[in-house]
């Protein structure tokens, strides 16, 4: 009897050590323990042994059944190791393979020039602020002291949507800012404007303006000249010159534009594409704030004064890169963006 325990227990041995998959090794447990299995037959025998020998012997099955186990175990330990090492070996990743390139996208010119003129104005202390794209005739025309009859209200020039329009200009936030009544004033806004102009190679339907408004007591027009003079020498470089030209618009008074020297050339090269030999090219239009402006919105002329300007963006980008036709702005060819 003994020896059938021991060679079960050798068997069991070899036939592990032949083991490599989870699936075989229960199989294998279902051959020892299982209804018909080696160490259930035993069990079976036990009830035909005399009386006296059935606790040694059952101590016997039972150190085997516990030896099994053991084996058993270790053979799925090590089981489970090998499958992770296979598996590991499988899904090896090359890691000195090359990459896979990616390309980084840029900055779009427009943006980039909006940026630059954005940190030189917060650099003046100015805040940046901004309205909605829908306004209504009141902020965009009549608080403005554009009357009705101002040519700039005619349907051809303005987008309408009913009791609102889309803004032709971002000089209505002047008026937001101005209504609020938190002097002093110091921001620039800059935004969309949308004027229904057929599409060329210095007209869009939608084009940004950068806006400006500074109200507080004892501003002047010396203070103006400062702060565009100031601007223009950080964007174009510290030798540009400027000057004013004598202009009207509703809401200053008096108005002006300024011009600055011809950064391309300098002096007005007859070839220049920029300046085209004037030597000088349109900023941007300004003028201290018309009293009329000023009080509509509740600020009082008598005590306050005010500078403000405009300009467009997208000429000054052209200028700045040379760029000859407005609509390479919006097509987005990677070609030309990535020149930038
Ligand atoms: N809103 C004007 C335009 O669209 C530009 C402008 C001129 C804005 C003079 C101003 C200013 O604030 O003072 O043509």
């Amino acid at each position: 009897m003994q020896n059938r325990l021991e060679e079960i227990y050798a068997q069991a041995q070899s036939d592990l050590k032949q083991i490599t998959s989870l699936k075989a090794l229960e199989q294998f447990k279902i051959g020892v323990f299982g209804k018909k299995g080696q160490v259930t037959a035993l069990m079976k025998e036990l009830g035909k042994l005399p009386k006296e020998e059935r606790p040694a012997f059952g101590q016997k099955v039972h150190e085997l059944q516990t030896k099994l186990e053991e084996l058993m175990e270790q053979s799925r330990a090590t089981i489970k190791k090998e499958e992770l090492t296979a598996a590991l070996e499988r899904e090896t990743i090359d890691i000195t393979r090359p990459g896979q390139g990616f390309s980084l996208g840029r900055k779009h010119p427009l943006t980039t020039v909006m940026d630059e003129i954005k940190a030189i104005f917060f650099g003046m202390g100015y805040k940046v602020v901004e309205g909605p794209d829908i306004e209504n005739a009141y902020y965009n025309f009549e608080a403005l002291n554009i009357n009705a009859n101002h040519p700039a209200r005619d349907e051809s020039d303005t987008f309408h949507l009913g009791d609102y329009l889309l803004r032709t200009q971002t000089s209505p936030v002047q008026v937001r800012v101005l209504e609020k009544g938190n002097l002093p004033i110091k921001i620039i806004a800059p935004g969309r404007v949308y004027r229904p102009d057929e599409v060329d190679a210095t007209h869009s339907p939608v084009f940004h303006q950068i806006e400006g408004l500074v109200v507080g007591e004892g501003v002047t027009m010396a203070h103006l000249k400062g702060n565009l003079l100031t601007f223009a020498r950080e964007l174009f470089g510290a030798n540009v010159k400027i000057r004013f030209r004598p202009h009207h618009f509703p809401f200053t008074e008096p108005s002006a534009e300024m011009d600055i020297s011809c950064f391309s050339c300098e002096t007005g090269k007859s070839g220049c594409k920029v300046c085209r030999g004037e030597g000088y090219i349109e900023l941007l239009g300004c003028g201290m704030v018309h009293p009329r402006v000023l009080e509509m919105s509740g600020v009082d002329p008598n005590i306050y004064t005010g500078f403000a300007f405009g300009m467009g963006l997208e000429r000054l980008a052209m200028q700045r890169y040379t760029i000859g036709d407005l609509r390479l702005f919006y097509e987005n060819d990677i070609r030309f963006l990535s020149q930038f």
